[in-house]
């Protein structure tokens, strides 16, 4: 018999403001909070006088901006004097000034200057803006919201994930917005089973013409290895291996699937599977392989419950990748500056009838899957009603994983786990994990 998740659990699991046992959680870890191509004023002209925008992150409204020495400040939104909006600041350089009465706070948060006090005064001595450590990597400006709620405590060492330790040359980061809570969209991405049929495409195209920088072109390159000396396509892999066995490995930064899909599942000899391995970075983060040499890392930012941006990092272990060609891909389907879909519930994320009949399983485009895992997760509804779904044996990671996520949280609350990212981010220090895709 199927039990089915109450509602005080699927809240739980899902809320992420200050305050709550998944907020907690979340305030182990170092967050995404902005692509620094955000500042670059050829993406964003505003950028070129005034580095400075408005960021919302775990429900908490922030702004971040870009001193001179080219270090990124974050700090609360509402001026620490009587709460005046700082994403209306005035941008200093080494600071901000607030336009109600000219506080000025410098990069830290320490408020250096009340200009509309008595000469003399100390009184900005005493204020400080809450303010959080941030740091740059592969693209992507990082912040640690623990601090204020831990003065005491130092934020954890940063994981030390392949996609974080590559050069600029092999990396490449986008980022885009969901209208839906973060675990939905972190799920699908622990969901082996999804993809033989939310990205199944009714034709195979030529292996010659599918290039590994493709962004979009996921499921359309050769699997590794081959059958019987042929090479297959991902896309005849997944449409014609539809039943995977999926395996969970806990690891020491999350959970290793291996999703198998036999070929000759009667064989008593040579049989052939093909075998995907993927990984859950806890608490939000998969890594997948594109192709044989690249990867891509989607780590998903909760803006606050019912909205969520996923960061894709993609690293080549091949040849550098053309960051231009990549970049126009996404930004196709990408509306700037808030990086938006162009497609979403507002055009029925595109979709044909037609093409669903006789091209693509779903009939959202062949050309950007990631249009495609955008309507399964925000056609649920912004926060999936967990209370009436119905599990079954391929959903056999996700269910674990929630289970872990609620443990995580009951540690936290008991503080018997209070270095969690800490421990976590050892164990991406000690293991990098690799990614597999093909027969064997
Ligand atoms: S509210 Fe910001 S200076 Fe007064
Ligand atoms: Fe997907």
């Amino acid at each position: 018999m199927i039990q089915h998740m109450d509602q005080a659990r699927n809240i739980k699991l899902t809320q992420v403001g200050a305050g709550t046992p998944g907020g907690a959680v979340m305030r182990q870890f170092w967050q995404p909070v902005a692509l620094v191509e955000e500042f670059d004023p050829a993406v964003d002209p505003r950028m070129q006088d005034r580095p400075l925008k408005a960021v919302r992150v775990l429900g908490e409204d922030l702004v971040l901006f870009r001193d001179t020495a080219g270090q990124f400040a974050l700090m609360d939104r509402h001026c620490a004097h009587r709460g005046a909006d700082l994403a209306f600041a005035r941008f200093e350089g080494d600071g901000i000034r607030c336009p109600f009465h000219g506080w000025k706070y410098a990069s830290s948060g320490q408020c250096v200057e009340t200009p509309a006090e008595p000469t003399g005064s100390t009184l900005c001595q005493r204020v400080k803006q809450p303010s959080y450590p941030t740091t740059v990597r592969s693209g992507v400006v990082f912040a640690w919201l623990g601090k204020e709620k831990n003065p005491d405590s130092a934020p954890p060492p940063f994981p030390a994930l392949d996609c974080y330790k590559a050069s600029s040359t092999h990396c490449f980061a986008f980022k885009g917005m969901w209208q839906c809570n973060w675990l939905q969209a972190f799920e699908v991405g622990i969901d082996p089973a999804h993809p033989s049929f939310l990205h199944r495409f009714l034709h195979d195209v030529d292996l010659e013409d599918t290039g590994s920088n493709a962004a979009g072109k996921q499921f359309r390159s050769a699997a590794a290895g081959n059958v019987a000396g042929e090479r297959w396509p991902m896309s005849r892999v997944m449409r014609e291996l539809c039943q995977p066995e999926i395996k969970t490995l806990e690891t020491s930064y999350g959970m290793q699937l291996t999703a198998l899909r036999a070929l000759n599942p009667e064989a008593t000899e040579d049989k052939i599977t093909h075998t995907r391995i993927t990984h859950a970075v806890f608490p939000h983060t998969f890594i997948i392989p594109l192709s044989e040499t690249m990867t891509i890392t989607q780590i998903h930012l909760p803006i606050d419950d019912t909205h969520t941006y996923w960061y894709s990092i993609f690293t080549s272990t091949g040849e550098a990748i053309n960051h231009a060609a990549m970049r126009e891909q996404r930004a196709r389907h990408t509306n700037f500056p808030d990086y938006t879909p162009k497609s979403g519930k507002h055009n029925q994320w595109g979709f044909s009838a037609d093409e669903q009949a006789s091209r693509t399983y779903l009939g959202m485009g062949e050309d950007d899957i990631n249009v495609h895992d955008q309507w399964a997760v925000e056609s649920m509804g912004a926060v999936q009603d967990r209370t009436s779904e119905n599990l079954g044996t391929s959903d056999i990671a996700i269910a674990r994983y929630r289970r872990w996520l609620l443990n995580a949280m009951d540690q936290l609350e008991a503080r018997s786990t209070s270095r969690l990212a800490e421990a976590l981010a050892q164990g991406t220090l000690a293991v990098t994990p690799q990614t597999f895709d093909g027969f064997r």
